[in-house]
């Protein structure tokens, strides 16, 4: 059986790396998978626990008896808010729940037929570092924020921008610990500063790298 194309996506919050993601394993009819709503869906459950956000030993155990439920589906609605994001990414900064949520992400990768696309934070470093092809998705702080912003609007949520930008510098300041870890030289990502480039141009650029790689 032949080993599957593993495309691995990491970068910041709003960066369009998700849009991307889905959008190349669509077209390349790969498996696909947003790492980030696995740490969203295990904050989810410890909101819906009434749990205390300072208690990290409760916080894991509950976790561990959630990851079981990894498997199955979910309502990907209620996972996007900023709520359960920010506990996501507070919950991520703890080695035991990265540690519990390890073997899941690398078990997708490896049994996928043709392909797989992960996003992620730490897919081309620590969950699929021999990734066939590995793409570091960044923009400003300003145009992330500017997106988001957006977006919320459309949903019909007036918040001020200037609130927005201030929440995803305190998100980039916990993430960055792991978003460091691509500059190692080691790591050969192709990156792409999607600040000036609309989804399609990012889409052809990735689309791009995976040609040549994949020759
Ligand atoms: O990509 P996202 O915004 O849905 O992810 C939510 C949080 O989860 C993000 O702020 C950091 C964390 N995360 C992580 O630490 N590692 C990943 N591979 C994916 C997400």
């Amino acid at each position: 059986m032949n080993k599957p194309f593993v495309i691995a996506i990491d970068g910041p919050a709003a960066s369009g790396k998700g849009s991307l993601a889905k959008r190349l394993a669509a077209h390349l009819e790969f498996d696909f998978l947003d790492t980030g709503a696995l740490y969203r869906r295990a904050a989810l459950n410890i909101i819906e626990n009434g749990m205390d956000i300072a208690d990290n030993s409760a916080i894991i155990n509950q976790t561990e008896r959630f990851i079981p439920k990894l498997h199955e589906k979910y309502d990907d609605s209620a996972l996007r808010n900023d709520k359960v994001g920010n506990l996501a990414s507070i919950i991520a900064q703890i080695p035991e729940i990265r540690a519990l949520l390890f073997n899941f992400q690398q078990e997708f990768a490896k049994k996928s037929n043709k392909g797989a696309v992960l996003d992620g934070r730490d897919i081309g470093t620590i969950i699929c570092p021999d990734a066939d092809l590995k793409l570091f998705i960044t923009a400003s702080t300003e145009k992330r924020a500017q997106r988001r912003h957006k977006e919320l609007l459309l949903r019909g949520l007036h918040v001020k921008y200037e609130a927005v930008l201030a929440e995803m510098q305190e998100r980039d300041e916990r993430d960055n610990v792991r978003l460091k870890d691509h500059l190692a030289p080691n790591i050969k990502n192709h990156v792409i500063d999607t600040s000036d480039m609309s989804p399609d141009e990012v889409f052809q650029t990735a689309l791009d790298f995976y040609t040549s790689q994949s020759r």
